[in-house]
């Protein structure tokens, strides 16, 4: 079957491109769940974007550059910020309600890391929901949306290098090829890979690991985000307790009810994302429990009904305005080396969302900057794709070639990864940890041909695959940057605030940062 577009994962950046591609083109869309099942959906925080009296484009800039730790794509983050206000007008017009205050304005919420209050939310904590049920309604009627399939593999013409394809696999194991002109993955980020995210489970990182395994760059793997406040309940992590709720007042306190946050950063509660992940961190290795003292936030239940659930749910007091909190795994910076429209440097591929590294984010995302991302690039890339000339595809189909032998070792428990990543990989991460967890994860082979293999053992593989770029890229930067702490190298080094850390099948390069992505010399 063949299609102009085709887009793997079903997220806000997906859905935003889907509805902004022309009308004529057929657009098939593979998810791994459900449509309504990924990190989109999910989504507590709400749209950052400057569109308060007080606020500007130029101050939604600086905040996302100090949030991020000074590594950004400096164009691609201006352009971001500038084009928020519209995207918001654009939902607006297309008739999404957003929540509004008292005084019959949208209304703003305040997040960590911002000085103004710029963030704006539809059915309180239920942003990304209501955001996503308004994008599929959105949709084309013919939208192609096929559900439980996992990708397992791009399809490359050999003599063209062109990605023309993909190939999948259904809940009953039957494989499906699809041919398309224009590959996206739109796959999320790696939050599945870690023992405690706020992450749907089945977010593992799958487009890193596909575009990996057909020969494109992957960059920065290590910048990994870890949410400050998941909630806990019966020592596991049962969901999030946004940001916001720290926003609308609610304050971090230890077991004895002390402020964690006092004299730790100016912005205390509000401080950037790592900085408070850091501190809940230390105090839970030391024993202490952590809470969100919400005492002070007035219709907690109706302002954050998700979070009011999930406390419901887990047997958790609100009355008693304490909330159980500990860090986990949330978002991913680096990823997929996109240039400024998603173009990877694989020709025909492009890359989304989480999924792909645009320089956004720096080395740590600015609360709700990533919603915002989505629709941006998956606009963008829509209007890219409608301007490009028919061509016709001409192609001699043929599956990646593995020439690996090596015996296979007995692939390793899902879960077993998950922990290890979790330790070693994790908010605190030390060179010995990081060697440990990629001599362990290197004993596994993941340059094998996959078709023919069960979709557990496919989705291990690529587990393994997206957590040795994880481990390597963390063991080479020597510098703490962003969400990236390094135990023995605490501070940030100017070599490694100028060099991407590049993985490809062709090995690892360590590339000039200024040499800005949409530079860099695609299609080679
Ligand atoms: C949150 O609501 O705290 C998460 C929002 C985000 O990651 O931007």
């Amino acid at each position: 079957m063949t299609y102009h577009c085709i887009i793997v994962g079903g997220g806000i950046a997906a859905l935003q491109l889907a509805h902004h591609l022309k009308q004529d083109m057929k657009i098939l869309v593979l998810v791994k769940k459900t449509i309504r099942s990924g990190n989109t959906y999910r989504a507590q925080g709400g749209i950052a974007a400057a569109i308060g009296k007080d606020d500007s484009p130029t101050l939604h800039y600086e905040d996302t550059i100090r949030a991020g730790g000074d590594f950004h794509n400096y164009k691609e983050v201006a352009n971001l910020v500038k084009e928020g206000p519209t995207l918001i007008e654009e939902l607006l017009q297309q008739g999404l309600s957003f929540d509004h205050g008292s005084d019959g304005r949208i209304a703003l919420g305040m997040e960590g890391a911002h000085s103004r209050n710029r963030i704006v939310h539809c059915g309180g904590d239920s942003s990304g929901k209501w955001v996503a049920e308004h994008l599929i309604r959105m949709q084309k009627p013919d939208l192609d949306i096929r559900e439980n399939r996992f990708v397992f593999e791009l399809i490359i013409d050999p003599s063209s290098k062109r990605c023309i394809g993909v190939k999948a696999i259904d809940e009953d194991g039957h494989i499906e090829t699809y041919y398309g002109r224009h590959i996206i993955l739109a796959t999320g980020g790696v939050g599945g890979l870690y023992e405690h995210t706020s992450n749907d489970p089945s977010i593992t990182g799958d487009g890193i690991a596909l575009a990996y395994r057909a020969g494109a760059d992957i960059v920065d793997m290590e910048f990994i985000q870890f949410h400050p406040t998941l909630l806990t309940g019966d020592n596991r992590m049962v969901g999030l307790v946004s940001e916001a709720v720290r926003g609308a007042g609610g304050r971090l306190v230890d077991n004895a009810g002390r402020p964690v946050m006092e004299g730790k950063h100016p912005l205390g509660d509000l401080a950037p994302r790592h900085i408070v992940a850091h501190e809940v961190f230390r105090l839970r290795a030391q024993g202490e429990e952590v809470f969100i003292d919400i005492s002070s936030i007035d219709n907690f239940q109706k302002q954050f009904p998700t979070i009011t659930e999930l406390c419901e749910g887990n047997g958790i007091l609100i009355k008693k305005g304490m909330l159980p909190v500990a860090p986990g795994c949330h978002f991913l910076m680096g990823g997929i080396a996109v240039d400024s429209v998603g173009r990877t440097t694989v020709l025909g591929l492009y890359a989304l969302g989480e999924t792909a590294a645009t320089g956004v984010h720096g080395a740590n995302r600015l609360a709700s900057n990533s919603l915002l991302e989505g629709l941006y690039y998956g606009r963008k890339l829509a209007l890219f794709l409608n301007e490009l000339p028919e061509e016709l595809l001409l192609f001699e189909p043929d599956s990646q070639m593995w020439t690996n032998s090596i015996a296979e070792a007995a692939l390793p428990m899902q879960d077993e990864i998950r922990r290890k990543m979790m330790q070693h990989a994790g908010i605190i991460r030390s060179g010995a940890g990081l060697e440990e967890l990629f001599q362990w994860l290197d004993r596994y082979n993941c340059d094998v041909p996959l078709e023919g293999k069960s979709i557990s053992d496919m989705q291990t593989i690529f587990m393994l695959q997206t957590a040795k770029l994880i481990a390597k890229s963390a063991f080479l930067r020597e510098e703490s940057r962003g969400a990236h702490i390094r135990e023995e190298f605490p501070a940030e080094s100017r070599h490694f605030g100028n060099t991407h850390i590049i993985q490809s099948r062709n090995g690892i390069e360590m590339r000039d940062r200024h040499r800005e992505y949409d530079q860099i010399t695609i299609y080679a």
